[in-house]
């Protein structure tokens, strides 16, 4: 359709059409199976919403979705959308957010948000909430799972790449869909770890640290955006016109559309802010949000009359309609409203295996290395393995993202996956030696484990096999229940129940290699000292167990790094590298009272932010810089010498980052990632790696909340993690 066109539809609403165009419903109103996401609200009250609802949400049943569109187009002249969270992958399940982080491979992380639009767009779906891009750096918090980790540069360029891969080139083809970054703003930032709390955060903060990634999203022209649940200094995301008009419309330029979280608007009657919905609804329309998820708050009840007391004008919520039909008419509905219900034999096996395969490759990518005594990995093909653990009984490493999707497809066991290599010439026992958690820890839903009547005798027999085996391979960590929306924790830790087995285990064989399952960084502390090698996996998809076999068995060597600092305790969090310079520094292992530290810890973490190992080893030398003085306006170049000094072939991911010696008042961060680049080496193989320096690269928000960058000296350091402080250079901004 054409503007023109566009406009005489929407001339052509009543109210009562327009506000429903701003309504997204669940499809249990309908009667229909769906999703359930959040807090299930049975008092909505709408008006006639088949014929007038804008949207419908969580809906997974593809022929349902194709009759709702026809009994809806019975009555009114636009389609719906139907938008749901796919969030690591559709039918075929990527790693989690975190691990496709640590693949620091943005080529590979768009090829997943490739494949995820052309599955979904093939049964009907036309708008994903994701990429969900809250930095966080607090691992209590449940919701780290689907970030992009601890850096907001790294989480930018993330964000970046899922846009375009789900985007594609234009939303009008069959195989694209539209994106919804969320959660605007700030969401990550809950003051005690706990899901859904309080953010209080300086302005300058905030555009440093936390709004960069959501800006990338707008930069990469993201179609929608979703508001958080969390109030931001006091006023909820939802309606803080700071966040959603001065800084999202007005200084970002975002054009696209607006949505609530599941039912937020409702709840800004129980933070106590609005006297009642009408007021919600006259301040949602006043920030600018388009569409109210779940809520109601859109409706004739309350919109309406707002409208009809004068609080809101028939302009604003045009001007809301607008954006959304614009939506539609980008993805081609009006032209074709059932373009999107091809089915999935539309796609072809060929191109599934395709899919598979990526999956497969990113397992490797992103799984990191932290651990590898006397190089016990990878294991030769002719040895014993004992494989153990609660993992073993468990098919599915695909997280509750995927369980909403109705399983649409999950992995084989790992006895299967082991199976499935015709050259692995070795003995292989599975036993399950423990239940994921322990009968006393409290859990509103328990992962099922078949040993729970008989733990005695499943840890009997996994001793049996650690025994007789060569190599012991432990596949623990944490359940899926552990973590993800509501899924804060106050202890990071693998369960006391899984720790027990392997210290039992660790004293019948000491070649012990721990593939751990995750989705927040956990305390590691004790369990390095148990383990020769520890591969964290995160939860690495529907091809999990083979991409794992492919790195214990050599065929690949894990390339990830880590995109959150791990804690050695509990109590350090919350813990990131890009730590704020003080007066008080300390030094690592010099004694001084008046210093910034704990007492019993060091600062420093396990493993730091960007880090990890791989089966070869790399030498980085001659770092040299090519001007010690930087231009403003121009740019100067960086460079180091990486060679491949080990036997294996390899990916090496070189960090650069930088510090900025002093700001005029205000303090600035020890290190910031600024670029990072993944090289593959030959055994023997050296490259020289190149970064170019500018301007734009020094600026921040300074004391008054101007964007620019000082005048003066910054440190370099490229090198292989956060803490690598090997290769230096030094150059001044004049
Ligand atoms: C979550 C969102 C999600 C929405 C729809 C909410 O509970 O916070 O991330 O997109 O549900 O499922």
């Amino acid at each position: 359709m054409t503007n023109k066109q566009l406009k005489e539809l929407l001339d052509s609403l009543t109210l009562k059409e327009k506000i429903g165009q701003m309504f997204q419903a669940l499809p249990q109103i309908f009667g229909e199976d769906g999703a359930i996401t959040g807090i299930f609200d049975e008092n909505i009250e709408v008006d006639d919403v088949i014929s007038t609802v804008g949207s419908i949400l969580n809906m997974y049943d593809t022929e349902r979705m194709r009759k709702l569109q026809a009994q809806h187009l019975e009555s009114s002249k636009i389609p719906l959308l139907f938008m749901n969270d796919i969030i690591h992958g559709f039918n075929t399940v990527f790693p989690i957010s975190p691990a496709l982080a640590a693949t620091f491979n943005p080529e590979l992380i768009k090829k997943t948000a490739r494949i995820s639009a052309k599955e979904s767009a093939a049964l009907g779906i036309n708008v994903t909430f994701s990429p969900m891009v809250d930095i966080s750096r607090d691992a209590r918090w449940g919701r780290v799972c689907e970030g992009y980790g601890e850096d907001t540069y790294l989480s930018s360029i993330c964000s970046k790449a899922m846009i375009e891969g789900y985007q594609g080139d234009s939303l009008e083809s069959d195989d694209t869909i539209a994106a919804c970054v969320k959660h605007f703003a700030l969401y990550g930032a809950p003051y005690d770890g706990r899901d859904y709390n309080n953010v209080d955060m300086s302005e300058r903060m905030m555009r440093n640290d936390y709004l960069p990634p959501y800006k990338a999203a707008v930069d990469a022209n993201v179609a929608m955006i979703m508001t958080a649940f969390n109030n931001i200094n006091g006023t909820p995301a939802t309606i803080n016109h700071h966040t959603n008009v001065d800084i999202l419309r007005d200084e970002w330029g975002f054009d696209g559309v607006s949505i609530t979280d599941y039912g937020s608007a409702k709840m800004c009657y129980n933070a106590g802010v609005v006297e009642n919905h009408t007021e919600t609804a006259q301040l949602l329309i006043e920030n600018k949000v388009d569409i109210d998820m779940m809520g109601g708050i859109y409706g004739m009840k309350y919109l309406g009359k707002a409208v009809e007391s004068g609080a809101v004008s028939i302009e604003q919520i045009d001007e809301c309609v607008m954006r959304i039909l614009e939506l539609k008419n980008k993805l081609g509905l009006f032209e074709n409203p059932y373009k999107y219900f091809r089915g999935s034999e539309s796609i072809p096996e060929s191109e599934r295996k395709n899919h598979r395969e990526v999956a497969r490759k990113s397992v490797s990518e992103s799984s990191t290395l932290v651990k590898n005594e006397n190089e016990l990995l990878p294991i030769a093909k002719d040895k014993k393995v004992a494989f153990i653990g609660p993992f073993v009984a468990s098919n599915d490493l695909t997280t509750h993202w995927a369980q909403i999707h109705d399983k649409r497809e999950i992995g084989l066991y790992i006895n299967e996956a082991v199976n499935s290599f015709t050259d692995l010439k070795g003995e292989y026992s599975y036993s399950i030696g423990c239940p994921y958690l322990s009968d006393d820890e409290e859990l509103l839903e328990k992962p099922e484990s078949p040993c729970e009547n008989d733990v005695q005798q499943y840890e009997k027999q996994a001793i049996e096999n650690a025994k007789n085996a060569d190599t012991v391979v432990m596949l623990m960590g944490e359940p899926h229940q552990l973590f993800g929306e509501s899924g804060s924790r106050t202890e990071i830790t693998i369960p006391e129940i899984q720790m027990e087995l392997l210290r039992k285990i660790s004293k019948v064989n000491e070649n012990i290699v721990v593939i751990l399952f995750n989705g927040r960084p956990l305390v590691l502390s004790e369990l390095s000292k148990l383990a020769k090698s520890i591969i964290v996996s995160w939860y690495p998809g529907s091809q999990g167990y083979l991409g794992i076999c492919d790195m214990l068995f050599g065929y690949t060597s894990p390339s990830g790094r880590l995109p959150f600092s791990f804690p050695r305790k509990n109590g350090q969090v919350p813990l990131f590298y890009s730590n704020i310079a003080t007066g008080h520094d300390h030094e690592e292992g010099q004694f001084n009272k008046f210093t910034l530290r704990y007492i019993d810890t060091p600062n420093t973490p396990l493993y730091p932010f960007g880090y990890g190992l791989s089966y070869t080893e790399f030498k980085y030398s001659n770092p040299s810089i090519s001007s010690s003085t930087l231009k403003r306006g121009e740019s100067i170049s960086v460079s180091v010498d990486i060679e491949n000094i080990g036997k294996r072939d390899g990916y090496e991911t070189a960090q650069l980052y930088i510090r900025d010696v002093k700001a005029k008042l205000v303090a600035r961060p020890l290190k910031q990632l600024k670029g990072f680049e993944k090289v593959f080496l030959k055994s023997g193989e050296k490259k020289t790696v190149t970064f170019e320096i500018t301007e734009e690269m020094l600026k921040f928000y300074d004391k008054d909340c101007n964007f620019v960058a000082e005048n003066g000296e910054f440190i370099i350091y490229v090198g292989a993690h956060s803490m690598d402080n090997r290769n230096s250079v030094k150059f001044e901004l004049i």
